[in-house]
């Protein structure tokens, strides 16, 4: 193990009888299965003590904006949020009259696992589009992208891309760049869905403003949540001219957390001695790993590229269920028999080795 692993895995052992579940349990359902980084703990007892003014006029979110900058460059504006369907939802709710519709992948979380929060909360249209691999291009966003001026449609007004998608790819910066100045061209802002921001980050290699504000992302939902932090997403307005109403919407849309020094204070030690890149570029590492190992088993066929922290494939049939009685994953499309497997800040080479040998296992044994 490496001493990062090593101090989340000792940090397991610290704790209380009241426990009630075993912390050496690890599986590849979903990076939000982990537990919290022990730095990010160790940054919220930190914040906490003494009182705070609420509702984000405290000490700490000051600082966020502050540690954002330093990110993203000065000029944009910081909105701390509880989750990921939150800061999407305020994020497209911002860029948008009540008439507009948004275009983005049918593979989108905004389009399947939301519940329809942007339809029924935020009130916003989806066009969707189909992938081949999560990601839009210029050309697939417009067989969606017409219609302006005709009453009977929905507005395409904005365009929402997954960075990384759901499907564990990556936009380059130049794709980002691409889709940015075709959908600015067409009257259209862009949003970034970041909900896996430092994997990209990680996988390619150059710094957040590159694929995201440089690149002329509008306005961007920054997950902390799946990198190690207990819960808090930052809606980032990277272009504010392009966003409107952010701090009203975030009340209404119940988004306004009271004790907000506990969100920032989690993103400072997140951001600020670079340990979003190194838990981001471990999970990523592991993923890789597994991605390895997979290609080498005969039965196994990757469906999507590797380039972020999960892995996507399909096994014959029979064996994801069986697989599944000693390590937790989820099926992607079953009716293909694909599922996808997770990586985390805290998957160890272990876990990926004994997983490994647990698919070669139930293979051998068909
Ligand atoms: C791409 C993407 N966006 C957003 C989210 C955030 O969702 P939640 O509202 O559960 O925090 C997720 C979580 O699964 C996600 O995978």
């Amino acid at each position: 193990m490496t001493s990062t692993t090593e101090a989340i895995h000792n940090a397991d052992s610290t704790a209380g009888s009241g426990q009630l579940h075993d912390p050496s349990v690890r599986g590849f359902a979903s990076d939000n299965y982990s537990g919290v980084h022990p730095e990010i703990l160790s940054a919220l007892a930190m914040a906490n003590g003494g009182h705070q003014v609420s509702y984000g006029e405290d000490v700490y979110t000051a600082r966020l904006q502050e540690v954002m900058e330093q990110q993203f460059g000065p000029g944009i504006e910081c909105f701390p949020v509880f989750n990921g369907t939150g800061a999407n939802v305020l994020s497209l709710q911002s860029l948008l009259p009540r008439w507009g519709a948004v275009i983005c992948a049918s593979t989108a979380h905004i389009n399947m696992d939301e519940n329809g929060a942007p339809e029924r909360v935020g009130g916003i249209k989806l066009l969707q589009v189909p992938t081949d691999d999560g990601k839009l291009t210029p050309e697939l966003i417009d067989r969606e992208a017409w219609g302006w001026g005709d009453e009977h449609r929905a507005q395409p007004l904005a365009v929402s891309i997954t960075q990384t998608t759901e499907l564990g790819t990556c936009y380059t910066p130049e794709e980002v760049r691409a889709i940015a100045g075709h959908a600015h061209a067409k009257g259209m802002k862009l949003h970034m869905d970041g909900a896996r921001l430092a994997n990209a980050a990680a996988y390619l290699g150059v710094p957040l403003r590159e694929f995201t504000r440089d690149a002329g992302v509008d306005i961007l939902s920054f997950g902390g949540t799946k990198n190690g932090m207990l819960f808090g997403e930052v809606v980032v307005a990277l272009n504010p001219e392009a966003a409107d109403g952010l701090k009203f919407l975030r009340k209404m849309n119940m988004q306004l957390a009271s004790k907000m020094r506990f969100i920032s204070a989690q993103f400072i030690a997140l951001l600020e001695d670079g340990l979003w890149l190194r838990s981001a570029a471990h999970a990523n590492a592991m993923a890789a790993r597994l991605r390895t190992a997979v290609e080498a088993i005969d039965g196994v066929e990757p469906t999507q590229a590797t380039q972020s922290n999960g892995v996507f494939a399909i096994l014959p049939e029979g064996i994801a269920d069986r697989l599944r009685k000693s390590f937790a994953f989820y099926d992607w499309d079953a009716a293909r028999r694909e599922v996808r497997w997770m990586c985390s800040f805290d998957t160890t080479e272990d876990d990926i080795d004994a997983f490994v040998a647990g698919i070669k296992r139930e293979l051998d044994s068909v």
